[in-house]
C-alpha cells in the first residue's frame, strides 16, 4: 500500500505537507494558484499590512553561498485596497494562509477582522520580519507583546485559526510559543528568516541589499530551524508549520521529526524550480516507502519520543 502523505489535524488539512511560505512570491491569486498547481499542499500570502506601504529600493535579494539574504521591506497594497484578490480567491480550491501584520497591537487586529471575513484556511501573524524598523521582529521576542497580539486578533477572527510566525531571534523561542499558546494560537509557524545577516560588494566594500542587512533563509538555516521546532513542540501542544532550509524530502522528515506537522519550501523554489513541491512530496513517499512509515503521524515529533 502507497503510504498517507495527507496531512489532517485540527488546523492542517492538506493535500500533502508542503507549504508556500509568506514573501516568497507576492500576493496574487495567481501566483498561488499556480505553486498549488505545481504541487504544494497549501499557499501563504506575502503579509498583508494595515495600509499601503512601499517596500525597499531595490536590490532586496542577495545569494551567498549557502541562501539568500532578503530585505524587502513587507511592501502591502494595504488590506483596504486588494479587492480583486479576494474575489478570485473567494473561488479557490487550495488551502489558502493569510499572511498579516501591523506595526502596533491594535492593527493586526484591525486587519486580522477584515482578513478573516475574507475566509482564509489560516491567518499566519508575521511577528517576526528582520527588515522593519520599530515593529516586526521585536514583537515576536517579547513574550508579553506576542500574546497580546495573538489574543487580540483571536478576539476578532472567529473560527479562523490564528497561526503566530515565531523568530528564531527571541532568547527564548519556547517560552515565546507558550505564550502565544496560552494566548488562544491554534498552530505556530517557526521559524521565519534568520538574522538579519549582511553581505558586502567587495567592488565597492559596501552592502549589497540597499537595506544594508536582511534576513538569511536557505539552506544553511535547517539546524536553526530544526531546533527552534524542536524546542517549541517540547513546549506545546499545538500544530507546528516547519520552515527554514528543507531542499528536499529527507530535509522536510527531518523537520517533521523535530515536530512540525507541514513544513515550508521557500528558497529552494528559486534554485530547483517551482516543480519541487510535487518532486519533494515525492522524495518524501520515497523515504517512507524505503523506511516502512505509513503515515506521517508516524514521524511528527519521533525525537521526542
Ligand atoms: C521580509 C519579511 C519577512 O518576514 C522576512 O522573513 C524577510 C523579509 C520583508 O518583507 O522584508
Amino acid at each position: 500500500m502507497k503510504p498517507d502523505l495527507k496531512i489532517k489535524n485540527k488546523v492542517f488539512d492538506f493535500r500533502n505537507p508542503t507549504v508556500l511560505p509568506s514573501g516568497f512570491y507576492g500576493e496574487k491569486f495567481e501566483e498561488m494558484q499556480e505553486i498549488y498547481n505545481y504541487g504544494a499542499g497549501a499557499v501563504t500570502l506575502k503579509s498583508i499590512g494595515p495600509r499601503e506601504k512601499k517596500g525597499h529600493p531595490h536590490p532586496i535579494i542577495a545569494k551567498t553561498e549557502h541562501g539568500f539574504l532578503n530585505a524587502v521591506g513587507l511592501p502591502s497594497p494595504g488590506y483596504k485596497n486588494m479587492e480583486e484578490l479576494w474575489q478570485k480567491m473567494s473561488k479557490r480550491k487550495f488551502p489558502l494562509i493569510a499572511s498579516i501584520y501591523g506595526t502596533t497591537i491594535n492593527e493586526f487586529a484591525e486587519v486580522a477582522e477584515f482578513v478573516a471575513s475574507k475566509k482564509p484556511e489560516i491567518i499566519e501573524l508575521n511577528i517576526s520580519c528582520p527588515n522593519v524598523e520599530k515593529f516586526g521582529m521585536p514583537f515576536g521576542c517579547d513574550s508579553k507583546i506576542a500574546a497580546q497580539i495573538t489574543e487580540k486578533v483571536k478576539n476578532v477572527s472567529g473560527k479562523i485559526p490564528v497561526m503566530p510566525k515565531l523568530t528564531p531571534q527571541a532568547n527564548d523561542i519556547a517560552g515565546i510559543a507558550k505564550a502565544c499558546e496560552e494566548a488562544g494560537a491554534d498552530a505556530l509557524t517557526a521559524i521565519n528568516s534568520v538574522g538579519p545577516g549582511m553581505k558586502l560588494d567587495l567592488k565597492t566594500g559596501k552592502p549589497l541589499l540597499s537595506f544594508k542587512k536582511g534576513g538569511y533563509t536557505g539552506a544553511a538555516i535547517k539546524p536553526i530551524a530544526v531546533r527552534c521546532i524542536y524546542d517549541v513542540f517540547d513546549a506545546t501542544e499545538i500544530p507546528i508549520l516547519g520552515v527554514g532550509g528543507v531542499s528536499n524530502g529527507k530535509d522536510a522528515v527531518e523537520l517533521m521529526m523535530a515536530g512540525a506537522s507541514a513544513v515550508g519550501v521557500g528558497s529552494v523554489t528559486y534554485t530547483r524550480g517551482k516543480q519541487c513541491f510535487s518532486e519533494i512530496t515525492k522524495e518524501i513517499e520515497d523515504w517512507m516507502i524505503q523506511n516502512n512509515v505509513k503515515k506521517l503521524d508516524e514521524i511528527i515529533g519521533k525525537a521526542h519520543k
